[in-house]
């Protein structure tokens, strides 16, 4: 039980890979909050916090949308009302545009980009204001894992403005965790390969699989667990005096 009594928010969490997460921290012991536009996952299958629920874990259901601060900022109310803390924030809610940059709209761009470069500073925003308030525990006032992506460190193939939000994920990631190292925040990220969580369509098409097995050293290709692991270590005491960390879970990918 890694997380017994924490309170922890996942935004994005009812589908894929959040859904991993919140599934995982809540077997460690978390209450999640699940923060979400939907609550039917995008894979289908059970909702997070029914699945949690059945499986014995604590979880809460909370309609958010990352780009309006308010949501965020009522799902941090919620933690607090909870447990009267936030121990921690994942950003983890992406959204995608699969074109080139010359088709990419002007639209894309604000929606792209607003829910994965401001959705994940609004995000770690209302988290670190919540935070500093807090009691330090164990060294730590509060920790943040944000989910970025190998695409924004190397080139993002057809998809421009998913790229350029990935890439503001991993600095403002290293910012935050310089400016309040100080203040006992921990701000971390996890940067997933090419992971297959249950989608059809896009994501599995036989183009887009050959290219990531292509680039990919290790012989198959991620699962949500992968991920999940790395975000539950960074989220727990077993990460300590590490800080600003971009943790690849890709398979090797960023090695090849
Ligand atoms: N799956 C991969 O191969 C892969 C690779 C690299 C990085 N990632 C990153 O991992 C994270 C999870 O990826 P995934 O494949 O599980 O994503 P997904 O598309 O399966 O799920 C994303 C979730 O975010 C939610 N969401 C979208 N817009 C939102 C908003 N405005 N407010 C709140 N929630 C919103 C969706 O409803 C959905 O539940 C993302 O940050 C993604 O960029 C994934």
């Amino acid at each position: 039980m890694r997380l017994q009594d924490r309170t922890a928010i996942v935004t994005g969490g009812a589908s894929g890979i959040g859904k991993a997460i919140a599934m995982g921290f809540a077997a460690e012991g978390a209450h999640v909050i699940v923060a979400d536009i939907i609550d039917n996952p995008l894979e289908g299958g059970a909702k997070t916090v029914d699945a949690i629920l059945e499986a014995g874990g604590k979880a809460t259901f909370r309609e958010c949308d990352v780009m309006q601060s308010a949501d965020l900022e009522a799902a941090v109310a919620e933690a607090i009302s909870i447990a009267g803390r936030l121990d921690i924030m994942v950003n983890n809610a992406a959204a995608r545009c699969p074109k080139p940059m010359h088709e990419t709209t002007e639209e894309d761009w604000d929606r792209v980009v607003g829910v994965n470069a401001k959705g994940v500073f609004l995000g770690c925003r209302a988290a670190v204001q919540q935070m500093l308030t807090q009691d330090i525990r164990n060294e730590v006032r509060g920790r943040i894992v944000n989910l970025s992506s190998q695409h924004g460190m190397v080139r993002a193939p057809n998809a421009f403005a998913y790229g350029v939000g990935k890439s503001a994920v991993v600095y403002m990631t290293k910012q935050i965790a310089g400016d309040y190292a100080e203040h006992g925040i921990v701000c971390n990220a996890v940067a997933p390969g090419k992971i297959l969580t249950g989608k059809t369509g896009a994501p599995i098409a036989p183009k887009a699989i050959e290219y990531s097995h292509a680039r990919t050293p290790w012989p198959r290709l991620g699962k949500p667990s992968d991920v999940a692991n790395a975000a539950l270590f960074l989220a727990s005491d077993e990460a300590s005096y590490i800080t600003g960390e971009n943790l690849m879970v890709d398979g090797g990918w960023m090695a090849n």
